[in-house]
């Protein structure tokens, strides 16, 4: 065996923008049919990431291989707990998630994706404008910079900073009675025992960890909310 051939085998295409990697839910009706009117959309996202997410540093290559799974339908699963009008702000939205797959199945709620890195703003301005979707719109700036310019129903964050991060940085952003949606690993509930002091200094009550499901077989995604008790504030 010549060692060259083998490594020639294994060596991504630099440059390639299409990297295929098998996903078992790829072909799966179910989850069509679980998008429903969003599927359009939300399978043309797919489609945007598999092409340039690599490529793009947006996405690792060993994620194209469970898209669906641990992204797509981890950020679906929050959308049921989601208010179906008024104004989201998707903090720290990266590659679109969960904004764009938010987006997407709450036509009626106008999604903005906040994000401070220009290499993702320009990503996310691509995927708006492919995808035709005319209820987001993206906002480059970090969450404490932003403070006082948006006002929202909803922030969602998904594997963006601590608990207690969140609970400081969402706070101006929301106005009273609205709610923060992390979507967090398995240690959600440990976090927001850590951070219960922090909650209360900041205007968060009602706190809990919800397990949202999207197919019967896929994982839950745990979804730390909270609501606004006091209203838009600067805090500590
Ligand atoms: C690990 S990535 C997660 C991206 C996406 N939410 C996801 O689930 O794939 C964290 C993102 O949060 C952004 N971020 C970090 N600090 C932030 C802040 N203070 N305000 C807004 N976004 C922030 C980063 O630029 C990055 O895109």
């Amino acid at each position: 065996v010549e060692v060259g051939a083998v490594a020639d085998v294994h060596q991504p295409q630099i440059g390639a923008a299409t990297t295929k990697v098998d996903d078992p839910l790829d072909d799966d009706p179910r989850v069509a049919a679980y998008f429903g009117d969003a599927w359009p959309v939300v399978g043309a996202f797919a489609g945007l990431l598999r092409e340039h997410g690599v490529v793009r540093g947006l996405v690792g290559p060993n994620e194209l291989g469970r898209l669906w799974e641990r992204h797509l339908l981890n950020s679906a699963a929050a959308a049921a707990l989601l208010p179906s009008e008024g104004t989201l702000v998707d903090l720290g939205s990266g590659a679109g998630l969960p904004g764009v797959v938010l987006a997407a199945l709450r036509p009626g709620v106008h999604v903005v994706l906040l994000e401070p890195m220009e290499r993702r703003t320009d990503w996310l301005r691509f995927v708006v404008d492919e995808l035709g979707l005319a209820n987001a719109e993206v906002v480059r700036g970090r969450a404490e910079e932003v403070a006082g310019t948006l006002l929202a129903d909803a922030v969602t964050a998904r594997a963006v900073s601590s608990v207690e991060n969140l609970y400081r940085w969402s706070a101006p952003l929301v106005r009273a009675g609205g709610g923060l949606f992390a979507l967090k690993g398995a240690k959600a509930a440990e976090e927001v025992v850590a951070a219960r002091r922090v909650a209360v200094r900041t205007g968060w009550s009602e706190v809990r960890v919800v397990e949202a499901s999207s197919l019967p077989d896929v994982g839950v995604t745990r979804v730390v909310c909270a609501v606004r008790a006091g209203g838009a504030r600067r805090v500590r």
